[in-house]
């Protein structure tokens, strides 16, 4: 998913909705060439034309930004597979089971790429009676904290919020295999089969 509109994008709604590149610029009070030039990578509108670019092609702003129409697919019914968004300006964080569009904060949240756990965020897991206790070694300060710990197999997802001066611990049941994940306010999300 892309953060700011896209040629592609431009190019597609306007050819679905079966303007010229001189009709949709017509309507949006822009040459033809500004019009082309979006479409082949050459150029980006302006932001205050967002809006009325995205009512002459027929679509929310949000579609318009993200490159999709807002058609949520849940094609797997298995969460292991499940992402996670955070919002970089308020911490926001959304769970989805499937592919979907997300904004927060008028930005659009990408799905969060997990990296494998570094050696700069190492996690224990320890058994306690029927549970795990899981801590995670990293500083805890304001700056720089682990935001959240998860705990995803095919049925179930176990989440746990940290704060900053807080913890990096919690208990969670393991129930099967799964993903670890940690999300790390500066290094993003990593995560590690369980
Ligand atoms: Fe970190």
């Amino acid at each position: 998913m892309n953060t700011y509109i896209t040629g592609v994008t431009i190019k597609k709604l306007r050819e679905d909705k079966g303007l010229t590149q001189q009709q949709l610029a017509e309507e949006i009070g822009v040459s033809s060439k500004a019009v082309s030039k979006w479409e082949t990578a050459k150029g980006l509108p302006d932001i205050t034309l967002i809006e009325p670019l995205s009512q002459a092609l027929g679509v929310s702003v949000m579609e318009l930004m993200s490159g999709d129409t807002v058609t949520n697919k849940n094609a797997s019914s298995n969460i292991l597979f499940s992402k996670f968004y955070v919002c970089p300006i308020c911490g926001n964080i959304i769970h989805s089971t499937g592919e979907t569009v997300i904004s927060c904060h008028g930005i659009a949240l990408p799905p969060l790429e997990a990296e494998e756990i570094d050696d700069e965020h190492t996690v224990t897991i320890e058994p306690v009676e029927d549970e795990k206790f899981i801590t995670v070694h990293h500083d805890m300060s304001k700056k720089h904290y682990i935001s959240f710990v998860a705990y995803v197999t095919t049925d179930k997802v176990q989440f746990v919020k940290f704060y900053p001066e807080g913890n990096a611990e919690t208990r969670m049941q393991f129930r099967g295999r799964g993903y670890l994940y940690i999300y790390c306010n500066r290094h993003g999300l990593m995560k590690k089969r369980v």
